[in-house]
């Protein structure tokens, strides 16, 4: 006997080819993603391939719209052809005349001025005009992948053109998706969720972090709480310390101009890393709402104790990189790259020692440290475990050990490794630490879903698990403020540096040296 529903959807799927595949949970309403910033380096690079991709695995929803926003003029058919050149050189699978033909006649352009309010009326009637050609509403999801200095007025002026506020009696079909820098300290992330909370309620800003759209990411929560073994040790008995590497092979290239204002601390520590420490350090949510699991990271955000900012004791370290050969290849300094003001302090390394002031983690170092130009592009989470009792395997050099470990490799290469010791094959008792290695690639094939991929769906579904919220922001941002602060008043006092293609700066050695640790080389 047929089943009404299932008819209907197959009637749908022939009706509209973009809803083939699309399961109904994912299902977004039909939707008009409105990009800001749509000439962009991001835009590019990221975005367009990713609403192609979600195009060719079925989830863009029937009735779907790009429109790109900008103020450069650009004819819809001049856009089409950025936009298909962009898929061509970024996206991780071919561009097909058949995905691509359908989403073509769907991308239009309009051009105009971020502070110009007739501007956003043109766009609020190309809307319009979409909506009546389909005969209903759509839901807009702005995207703002702009320079900072431009939020301000395109919130202005998405409140006062009332492409905000126009749902505000049904939040889920007006939202907002903004790319960092989410304000440059304290004081500026405040001014802008309250000039973001003035135009939208909290529910619909989905402010992005793409690193919570990695995979390995994700699994974290799954491994830790889907995972029995864990948790029993997942706390200061049994943890010794945690390091947090999130290193580039890439220098600062042509992005000066932004990096001289930002610096690594704001770049990738306040964000980037940070988050990988409040979710490897939370408690287990009560379940796996956005609310429950934001609420978690809040907490142990407010749970970190301030900064030693100086003295022997100090929690921080910083530095620059210097002259030094990457894969075999010479490679300038910082202070030699382009557009670098000569006088500049702007670190391109940041190094941080976290103590958590909670029942878990008192007494557990946490280090963090990120940087440009050096010795090869990881991300990874490793879980030092303390020692076992030495009574049985010790005091022999028949007895190499090494204390557990647990890594999470974030990038590239994803994967988890355990290191344990255990005793080499022969007629007596001698031991050896192994790792146990997990890769991603080998049990799930490697050409999965890119973070923006899922993050652009999630929005679009209305799942804000996976996007900071205001007040997570702003703790962030409350911690490494003083920081920002005490840097700028040194200037280049205290900048260390280390060589292109190295691990970091001696000085950082020193933060882990007073607990008797070392970084690993992961
Ligand atoms: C961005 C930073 O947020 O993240 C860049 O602005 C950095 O400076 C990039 O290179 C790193 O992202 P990924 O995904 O390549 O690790």
């Amino acid at each position: 006997m047929p089943i009404a529903g299932q008819d209907k959807r197959m009637a749908d799927t022939e009706r509209h080819p973009f809803l083939h595949g699309l399961s109904k949970h994912r299902g977004a309403p039909p939707t008009v993603v409105v990009i800001f910033g749509a000439s962009g380096d991001l835009c590019a690079r990221k975005l367009m391939p990713a609403i192609y991709n979600l195009g060719v695995d079925g989830l863009l929803p029937a009735d779907f719209y790009l429109l790109g926003f900008g103020r450069k003029e650009i004819p819809d058919e001049e856009f089409r052809a950025h936009t298909a050149a962009a898929i061509k050189e970024f996206s991780r699978r071919e561009l097909t005349e058949d995905v691509w033909s359908r989403l073509k006649a769907r991308t239009f352009y309009v051009s105009g001025g971020y502070d110009e309010p007739a501007a956003f009326d043109r766009l609020a009637a190309r809307i319009a005009g979409l909506e009546k050609g389909i005969g209903q509403e759509l839901q807009t999801l702005f995207y703002i992948s702009t320079p900072p200095s431009v939020f301000a007025p395109i919130l202005a002026n998405l409140g006062t053109s009332g492409l905000a506020a126009r749902y505000v009696r049904k939040p889920n079909q007006s939202k907002v998706i903004i790319e960092k820098p989410f304000g440059r300290d304290l004081p500026s992330a405040r001014a802008l969720n309250h000039q973001m909370t003035s135009v939208f309620e909290e529910p619909q800003v989905y402010r992005i972090d793409h690193y919570l759209g990695k995979e390995t990411v994700q699994d974290l929560l799954v491994q830790r709480f889907a995972n029995a073994i864990f948790e029993p040790l997942w706390n200061r008995n049994y943890v010794d310390h945690v390091q947090i590497t999130v290193a580039e092979e890439v220098g600062v290239g042509t992005r000066a101009g932004y990096y001289e204002q930002s610096g690594c601390l704001r770049d990738m520590i306040q964000n980037h890393a940070m988050q990988l420490l409040a979710l490897t350090a939370m408690e287990a949510p009560v379940n796996l709402s956005a609310e429950s699991i934001r609420d978690e990271k809040v907490k142990l955000l407010k749970a970190i104790q301030p900064f030693k900012l100086e003295g022997p004791n100090a929690d921080l370290a910083r530095a620059q990189y210097s002259e030094g050969f990457i894969g075999g290849q010479p490679a300038s300094g910082y202070m030699q790259e382009k557009d670098i003001s000569p006088t500049s302090s702007t670190e391109s390394y940041a190094a941080l020692r976290f103590n958590i002031n909670n029942w878990r983690w008192h007494g557990v170092p946490f280090y963090l440290r990120s940087g440009k130009r050096m010795a090869r592009r990881v991300s990874e989470i490793a879980i030092r475990f303390k020692g076992a009792p030495g009574a049985l395997f010790a005091g022999s050099d028949k007895f190499a050990l090494a204390n557990n470990t647990l890594a999470f490799q974030i990038q590239p290469d994803e994967g988890m490794s355990l290191v344990l010791n255990a005793k080499i094959p022969g007629l007596e008792t001698r031991t050896q630490p192994v790792k146990m290695n997990f890769k991603y690639s080998t049990t799930f094939g490697s050409n999965t879903a890119e973070a923006y991929e899922r993050l652009v769906l999630d929005a679009m579904v209305g799942d804000s698990t996976l996007f900071i919220r205001g007040d997570e922001t702003e703790s962030s941002w409350a911690l490494v403020t003083p920081i920002l602060e005490y840097w700028k008043s040194k200037g280049r006092d205290g900048l260390d540096d280390y060589p292109v293609g190295s691990w970091g700066p001696k000085n950082s050695d020193a933060l882990l040296v007073a607990n008797g640790h070392v970084w690993r080389e992961p």
